[in-house]
């Protein structure tokens, strides 16, 4: 590809900011659109809104259908809420212009299982329009499955698979802080996990169904423990929440792929202000036994990032249609000009 790739931002949130700057250092690629709905952001310019000293020249912009056709972006970055419900308009209406998606939401990670529905009408659109979609980010969509997957390869036989993740949430984005209830009575945390005011972590279902997927493991069904806060022992603090001893710091959740009656697949994720030893965890137990620590685990927001544009160029390289971790290429970090990984 000789002309530079041309990207539009649909959703300039924290994250969408975040890949914004990541997207304006790098070579062989050029923003050309901004979307977002929120009030304090439509009409400005992207440069102000992600924190630069500088103008860049794009304009925020409630218009999605505006943007997309008069720019002509050959990918939308996607970065707006984490449930296929949500999404899929959103979806449907960049790849209806034939611009392909990479997109964080969570439930796109792996949505066969849990919005299988509206998953076959994306694909289809997608083919219709040779538009490529594909979820993807640090967890969902790498960490707690394609990693996984991966690390399967050596083996001869599999019996169960465990993965922990455990995180400090301080060092984590201030909208993640508060989806893990941080800062909120034990009480509080529960009434509005069960109210769905705070989502905690989404996402272990689809890691679960797409690992599943990759070894042909047909599941009985999937256990979802209830999410449990981690309570503070003595007080704790990020840059943005405070959390006294006795409140939550964060939360605890487990869910498990079952396969005759057994739990095959166990995913742990464990996010907390204060959390002393941070690490991701996967042990295979079959043959031959894997085991495999990252320590301290990779940082969310900073691997989400690089997963998102590091998955551009195998996005458009990759056939029409709705996509997953599981069938593109083995993952790799996009380090050189952007162009260079771009097929002929
Ligand atoms: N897979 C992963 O590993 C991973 C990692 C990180 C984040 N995520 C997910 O990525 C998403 C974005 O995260 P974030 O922290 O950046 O959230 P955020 O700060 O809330 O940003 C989302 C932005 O999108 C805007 N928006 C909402 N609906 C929109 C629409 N229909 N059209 C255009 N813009 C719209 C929001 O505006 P309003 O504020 O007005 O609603 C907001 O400005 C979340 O769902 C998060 O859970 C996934």
């Amino acid at each position: 590809m000789k002309r530079k790739i041309r990207v539009a931002l649909y959703g300039v949130g924290v994250i969408g900011s975040m890949v914004a700057k990541f997207l304006l250092e790098k070579e062989g690629l050029e923003i050309v659109g901004a979307v977002d709905v929120a009030k304090d952001k439509v009409g400005k310019d992207l440069g102000d809104i992600v924190g630069i000293n500088k103008h860049l020249g794009i304009t925020i912009s409630d218009d999605a259908d505006t943007v997309l056709s008069k720019t002509k972006p050959d990918v939308a970055v996607h970065t707006t809420t984490s449930f296929m419900e949500k999404v899929y308009p959103q979806i449907a209406q960049i790849v209806k212009h034939g611009v392909n998606v990479v997109s964080t939401c969570e439930e796109l990670s792996y949505p066969y299982l849990s919005s299988s529905k509206l998953a076959r009408e994306l694909d289809t659109l997608a083919k219709k329009h040779d538009a490529t979609v594909l979820g993807t980010g640090i967890n969902p969509g790498f960490l707690m499955d394609t990693l996984v997957i991966a690390l399967t390869a050596p083996c001869q036989e599999i019996k169960r698979i465990k993965v922990v993740r455990v995180m400090n949430a301080a060092t984590r984005r201030v909208p993640f802080q508060k989806k893990i209830g941080a800062g909120l009575s034990a009480a509080e945390f529960r009434e509005k996990i069960e109210h769905k005011i705070i989502s905690g972590h989404v996402g272990l279902e689809q890691s679960i169904t797409m690992i599943a997927a990759a070894l042909a493991w047909e599941l009985d069904k999937i256990q979802v423990d209830a999410v449990e806060p981690v309570i503070a022992k003595k007080t704790v603090r990020s840059d943005a929440i405070r959390v006294e001893a006795g409140q939550a710091a964060g939360l605890r959740q487990c869910a498990y792929g079952v396969r005759n009656g057994q739990k095959v697949i166990s995913l742990e994720f464990q996010a907390y202000i204060g959390a002393e030893e941070e690490y991701d965890a996967i042990t295979i137990e079959g043959t031959p036994i894997i085991k495999q620590k990252i320590s301290p685990c990779v940082h969310g927001d900073v691997g989400t990032i690089a997963m998102v544009c590091n998955s551009i160029p195998k996005v458009i390289n990759a056939e029409a249609g709705l996509v997953t971790m599981k069938d593109l290429p083995v993952p790799s970090a996009a380090v050189e000009d952007m162009r260079k990984y771009v097929k002929p």
